[in-house]
């Protein structure tokens, strides 16, 4: 008896080790059960979040967006900055699953090589939401959600803007067009529904068409060489206000004016994309919101909680016109 009471430091500290560890792996259960990794058991939930990068003014409020409703919703939240490199989504999203946050989202810098990732947050219990790009994995259940635009639309109304305008050319519609970086969701999307629209007007042709990857710098470098090649540019399709703008440095430098010798379409409004479309620079833009967070807060929270999310959910969009951008400026957020 004498000695069971006298237990030394060291087997007091197993037993209390011991406690501990039985504790911590009941808490671990219980959470695995609610859909969420689970990495403790105080009601928080933890999000791991790899974002693309800080490419562009959308990014940035893109993050600011999700840092601010993470914080307003009580999620604690893991970022990472993926700097347009999937390998670094990858190994984020692995440090993620080691790490047994709840609920793993991410926008996908391009849309393909995510399956097996997917299947180890799968595998480790921990479900993943999708925002702003979508991956093109045939198995769906890989993912909970998709949260964000619709990139096919976005271009459709880009095109169709332009057939409009275009509608009374009597020859040939010379357009060069800015995608974003290869293989990315809004780069292929886009360029599809912007083609698709201005193949009603033959008159219409895509006479270039090179990644700026969504940078300025991006824009502004392409949209040099589209100058020196070809002679007649009419139109320019930028995937993004960035790498529009960027370009107007560079058409700018050529001696041409931006918004009359080349109309120039865009997309996402941002305020700098917005202030040149108020000034004449730009002559249209089809949003993209970057606003996900509030959404995408709340879906984690029912993910966790075990309840059903539509599969897909999109943002509701608008177009501007300089008029338009004029009206809508004072208030932009972003
Ligand atoms: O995925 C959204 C796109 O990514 C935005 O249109 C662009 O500005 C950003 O870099």
């Amino acid at each position: 008896m004498g000695k069971m009471r006298m237990q030394s430091a060291p087997w007091r500290a197993a037993a209390v080790l011991a406690s501990v560890l039985l504790v911590g792996g009941v808490a671990a259960c219980g959470n695995s059960d609610t859909g969420g990794g689970g990495s403790k058991d105080d009601g928080k939930i933890t999000m791991g979040f790899s974002q693309v990068g800080a490419e562009s003014g959308w990014r940035t409020a893109n993050t600011t967006s999700i840092k601010e409703s993470a914080a307003a919703a009580g999620i604690e939240l893991k970022f990472d900055d993926a700097q347009q490199k999937q390998e670094n989504q990858i190994k984020a999203i692995r440090n993620y699953i080691q790490q047994k946050v709840d609920v793993i989202a991410f926008s996908p810098v391009v849309e393909s090589g995510w399956d097996t990732v997917l299947k180890e947050a799968k595998d480790a219990g921990i479900p993943v939401i999708l925002t702003d790009r979508s991956v093109d994995s045939a198995d769906k259940t890989l993912y909970k959600t998709f949260l964000g635009s619709d990139f096919v639309k976005e271009g459709r109304l880009a095109g169709e803007w332009l057939v409009e305008q275009k509608k009374s050319a009597s020859g040939p519609v010379n357009i060069v067009e800015l995608q974003g970086n290869t293989g990315a969701a809004p780069a292929n999307d886009r360029k599809k529904g912007f083609g698709e629209a201005i193949a009603a007007n033959p008159n219409l042709k895509i006479i270039a068409s090179q990644p700026g990857d969504f940078t300025r710098a991006g824009g502004k470098q392409v949209m040099e060489q589209f100058l020196k090649a070809y002679p007649k540019i009419d139109v320019l399709f930028a995937h993004n206000d960035d790498m529009g703008l960027g370009a107007l440095e560079a058409i700018t430098a050529a001696g041409k004016t931006p918004g009359k010798d080349i109309t120039i379409i865009t997309v996402d409004a941002v305020k700098d994309g917005m202030q040149a479309l108020a000034d004449g620079k730009f002559n249209f833009i089809a949003e993209c919101s970057p606003l996900l967070g509030p959404q995408l807060m709340d879906l984690a929270k029912k993910v966790h909680a075990g309840e059903e999310v539509p599969p897909r959910i999109e943002t509701e969009e608008t177009t501007f016109t300089t008029e338009q951008a004029k009206e809508a400026l004072p208030n932009r957020k972003y």
